[in-house]
């Protein structure tokens, strides 16, 4: 069900731009605005480093940490939008993909990474009790967890319904995201054993949009 929810996002979520504002064929986003906020620098990773995305959609910040020169490795549960990533990317960039809940990608994988990073991704959408030492098992000694999602609704917090909708004929398919203010999320970083965590909500650019992005950085 949650493979196929995501797979009807991928068909309502358009491709990213060919360039930014900057004219740049790459870029890397954490927020929800076109050429707002931070980059891959939150990352520090760079040439000859492994870094790996929970939830890489249709693969555009993951193609950038490509073109730093980095091994670029990408998990989504969604076929569609790991077809949609191959389309774009795979003439310009190397990129490693799986098709495979992020969870038991984790699990699975038997690799060490310098970074893990999840936009709006699968960090969002697992129980960080069952994700977070799945992520801490994997990154090296002093690598970081850096991820992005929208900030809590006030008062609501903890696991959430989050509705992907569809045509008037059909009801809308629900996932389960989860939501915490900043202090809460360096806290529970804590108790699984991340150091030096960070939590902040980027404010939206000016314009009429409110709503900021909760940006949260960790080390192992
Ligand atoms: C809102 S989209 C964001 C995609 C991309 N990071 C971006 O910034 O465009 C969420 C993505 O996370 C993926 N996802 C959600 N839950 C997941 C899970 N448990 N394991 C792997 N991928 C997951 C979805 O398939 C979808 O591609």
């Amino acid at each position: 069900m949650t493979e196929t929810a995501w797979d009807t996002y991928a068909q309502q979520k358009p491709q990213r731009r060919p360039v930014n504002a900057a004219g740049e064929l790459t870029w890397f986003n954490w927020t929800q605005y076109p050429d707002h906020g931070p980059g891959a620098e939150i990352l520090g990773t760079g040439h000859g480093s492994s870094v790996l995305e929970l939830g890489c959609g249709k693969g555009g910040n993951l193609a950038h940490i490509a073109t730093l020169g980095a091994r670029a490795v990408g998990v989504d549960l969604s076929p569609a939008q790991l077809r949609a990533a191959d389309a774009r990317w795979a003439d310009t960039v190397e990129l490693e993909l799986h098709q495979a809940d992020a969870l038991d990608f984790l699990t699975r994988c038997t690799d060490t990474f310098d970074a893990v990073f999840s936009v709006f991704g699968a960090v969002w959408f697992t129980d960080p009790a069952r994700l977070l030492p799945a992520i801490h098992e994997r990154l090296r000694p002093g690598g970081v967890l850096a991820f992005s999602q929208r900030p809590p609704v006030g008062g609501c917090y903890g696991c959430q319904a989050s509705y992907i909708t569809r045509s008037e004929e059909e009801d809308p398919l629900v996932v389960k995201r989860w939501d915490y203010e900043p202090p809460r999320w360096t806290q529970i970083l804590r108790e699984y054993g991340f150091t030096e965590a960070t939590a902040r909500v980027l404010p939206a650019p000016p314009g009429p949009r409110k709503i900021g992005t909760l940006l949260v950085r960790t080390t192992a």
